[in-house]
């Protein structure tokens, strides 16, 4: 995903936004990043998004997804007429089909 691209897309909050929060606040659990303009708190789609994330931004890894926003979207809709998840979309997302190294991790500060 591209930083302007919206992992939320209820509150139209973007991958940048999420990444902000997490850098700035650290937030202790996964679920505060709700406190970054609501995200998570609308139809549910984006959590175990905002949850893979949060992982990553704890592990010192650049919060990322590896999914086009154009799929992100049309699997969302999707969930909302079948309010079934497709899971293989949120295993590649959250897995990433990088080679190793593509996310290095980000140094901590003191
Ligand atoms: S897409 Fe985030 S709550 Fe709906």
């Amino acid at each position: 995903m591209n930083p302007d691209d919206e992992v939320c897309l209820c509150f139209r909050v973007s991958l940048r936004k999420v990444r902000t929060f997490c850098k700035q606040q650290d937030p202790p659990v996964a679920s505060l990043i709700s406190e970054c303009l609501g995200a998570g708190t609308g139809c549910g789609w984006c959590v175990p998004f905002l949850k893979h994330l949060y992982a990553q931004h704890r592990d010192g890894v650049l919060p990322d997804l590896s999914v086009s926003p154009e799929e992100y979207a049309k699997t969302r809709l999707a969930y909302h007429v079948s309010k079934k998840r497709d899971e293989a979309v949120v295993r590649r997302a959250t897995e990433g089909e990088g080679a190793p190294g593509d996310n290095p991790p980000l140094p901590r500060e003191p």
